[in-house]
């Protein structure tokens, strides 16, 4: 953490109350009621959760304790027993719901298709059983590289009937980032499709299993399960690899839920931090099962007459919590899209709005930022008048990208839930409560009931109103992580030892910037850690610097967010050659292409400025503030006092 103060300039007094008619209809229906919630939960969250874990899930088994906290080591509802595939799927079965739409999906190319509780059900169980015969246990890590298609939600859905640990990684990942999560990981099967449509190209999906898990790369893998999607010719290696159409027949589709105790492991999911190598998030069963159900029903104020629609990608937190789990545990109807915004189609998304009568819509501010400037006409030309609900996640939306959304998309009617969260967190943790809160443009609001933030000092010290510092949460949540996969050492460190415990009280550092105002609302302000935040995409900085450090030209580099329009940041690398090597626009081009195929597309450097040093204190440490100012081509005015060599800067600027 390098910012001795955060500072706020943002200064937004317009507030937006639902409509009445909202209001009426909405689960949680005013301010006072939510407050009466969310007082009640705060004086007793264990007995809050338990209610609705009570109430609102199918249990095989109760549990005898609600909470055992032992910092930062907790266990939610142990000794109850119970699946998250059987409460997104079974108990709908016996309602009404059995032939209402489940999962509508539409895909890029045109195809599409609607599974309803029944049908999914069905082809889950049969997905499972055909995991079975490849020999997939209970406690067995599975990886998913998937396109956006209902496979991938029936992949994820039968690993967790059976109780196989699945681990989604997001499609536009590079082999090599693939390979590092599947070694990690220790995943024994693979399952994967031909390719996905992307913009109107294939991914070649397949292709990159193949090299990320060639010549023993990845020991444990031992079989590929292969959906067909986009029909080319791919090679397929016998014994290891099997199509699913293939394996489908005759394999019966009677699969009864696995009974998994309430801390068993239901998936683990890789995001950045500030050091070394992406972490395998770990989420366990029942907690996450009640956190994410509670927030999809709240939040989204879901209704059987809404068609639901999160625009994610299920390789990512949000896919996960807001297209599967948390609705279909609803039992409502969740709209899946294979494709995005592209030149054949820059409004694509108000197509599959209109067709399929949306009502509720689930984005990200960079998304929204790139539909202001595909121009207001895309929209206008589509009826979007079934929308009610309108949610944004991944980073702070700017005020006037929140008024267009406000206007343009929701037609001034449709409240928006600005949602804080984390891949940690499970589930999203400070958002207005649509019928409820009252809006401000750039606000996350308040806190979901059952979450207790705070605005700390580095010491633990509450701050003032308005007054910025470190986001953190003093009690724990049932949506909560558990621990980094294979590393218990490394989540104490990031989450529990930043701000240092007070009293015995341990608080959880969310590594984000942020202040409370006068009502007690939250302005996130973004990462104080050394994550880029590209697109709603969290990267470390370590990951970009080591991958460019892999390439033989390298000797040293580092990597800043630079301020983008569209993007919220850029990635700007700073690159020191090895002795022999010469600065080139070539080189720079070969470096960028070398990023993307560590890590992915979404990792490329949008500028490489070479270097001959790079500014250190004189302890060696880079100085990331100072390389920041000069990537976005401000002054330096803060202090550089502790900078070993001043004459670096000089240098570092003449380069640009
Ligand atoms: C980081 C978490 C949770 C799903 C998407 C990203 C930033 C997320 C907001 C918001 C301000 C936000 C934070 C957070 N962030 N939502 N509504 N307002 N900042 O998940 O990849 O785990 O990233 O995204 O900086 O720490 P993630």
């Amino acid at each position: 953490m390098s910012q001795p103060t955060i500072e706020s300039v943002l200064q937004e007094r317009r507030l937006f109350e639902p409509s009445a008619e909202f209001s009426q209809a909405a689960h949680i229906k005013s301010l006072e009621e939510y407050k009466q919630i969310y007082d009640r939960a705060a004086a007793d969250p264990a007995a809050f959760w338990a209610d609705l874990a009570d109430k609102e899930l199918h249990w095989f088994e109760k549990w005898h304790t609600v909470l055992d906290w032992q910092p930062p080591s907790v266990k939610w509802f142990d000794g109850g027993k119970i699946n998250i595939s059987y409460n997104c799927l079974d108990r709908h079965l016996t309602t009404w719901r059995k032939n209402k739409a489940a999962l509508i999906w539409e895909g890029e190319n045109g195809d599409s298709r609607t599974l309803t509780y029944a049908q999914l059900h069905r082809e889950v169980c049969q997905f499972a059983n055909a995991l079975k015969q490849l020999g997939i246990k209970k406690g067995d890590r599975v990886g998913i590289y998937m396109p956006m298609i209902p496979e991938a939600a029936i992949a994820m859905l039968a690993c967790a009937r059976i109780g196989a640990v699945h681990g989604v990684v997001f499609g536009g990942f590079s082999a090599e980032a693939l390979r590092d999560r599947l070694v990690d990981a220790e995943a024994k099967l693979v399952i994967t499709a031909d390719g996905g449509w992307r913009k109107d190209v294939i991914v070649p999906l397949k292709d990159q299993v193949d090299k990320a898990i060639a010549n023993g790369a990845v020991p444990s893998v031992t079989d590929v399960l292969v959906v067909k999607r986009t029909g080319q010719h791919i090679p397929m290696s016998a014994g290891r690899d099997h199509w699913w159409h293939d394996l489908q027949q005759g394999v019966s589709a009677k699969c009864e839920a696995e009974p998994m105790e309430s801390e068993d492991m239901l998936f683990v999911l890789y995001t950045s931090g500030s050091t070394g190598k992406p972490k395998g998030v770990v989420h366990t069963t029942a907690g996450y099962n009640l956190y994410s159900h509670m927030t999809t029903k709240w939040i989204f104020d879901l209704k059987d007459t809404d068609v639901y629609w999160c625009t994610a990608d299920v390789g990512w937190i949000t896919g996960h919590s807001y297209i599967v789990y948390g609705p279909l545990s609803n039992g409502a109807t969740t709209l899946m899209y294979e494709g995005a915004p592209r030149a054949s189609n820059l409004g694509c998304f108000w197509d599959v709005i209109e067709k399929y009568q949306v009502t509720v819509f689930y984005t990200a501010p960079t998304a929204i930022r790139s539909f202001i400037k595909m121009g207001e006409h895309h929209p206008n030309t589509r009826d979007l008048t079934s929308l009610r609900l309108l949610g944004t996640v991944g980073e702070p939306i700017n005020p006037e990208a929140w008024m267009w959304y406000h206007r343009v998309i929701g037609g001034s009617r449709c409240p928006i839930v600005d949602t804080w969260w984390q891949t940690e967190t499970g589930g999203i943790m400070i958002t207005a409560l649509p019928g409820a809160i009252p809006t401000k443009p750039g606000s996350a609001t308040l806190p979901f009931p059952g979450i207790i933030p705070d605005i700390v000092d580095l010491d633990g010290n509450p701050a003032n109103d308005n007054e910025g510092g470190y986001l953190v949460v003093r009690h724990p949540w049932p949506g909560m992580m558990r621990t980094v996969y294979g590393d218990p050492e490394r989540f104490r460190k990031s989450y529990w030892e930043h701000i240092p415990p007070k009293d015995g009280k341990y608080v959880y550092f969310a590594g984000d910037g942020a202040r409370k105002d006068e009502d007690g609302y939250y302005w996130v302000m973004g990462r104080v850690d050394d994550v880029i935040n590209v697109a709603g995409h969290r990267l470390g900085t370590m990951e970009i610097e080591s991958a460019l450090v892999s390439h033989p030209a390298v000797a040293e580099a580092a990597v800043v967010g630079k301020p983008d329009e569209v993007k919220g940041e850029d990635i700007f690398a700073f690159v020191i050659l090895e002795g022999d090597r010469q600065p080139s626009e070539e080189l720079a081009k070969e470096l960028k292409k070398h990023v993307v195929s560590e890590i992915g597309a979404i990792a490329r450097p949008s500028e490489i400025r070479f270097a001959e040093a790079l500014p250190k204190t004189r302890s060696g440490k880079i100085m990331r503030r100072l390389l920041r100012s000069l990537a976005s081509g401000q002054e330096i005015t803060s202090d550089t006092s502790t900078l070993e060599d001043r004459s670096i800067l000089d240098k570092l600027r003449e380069g640009a």
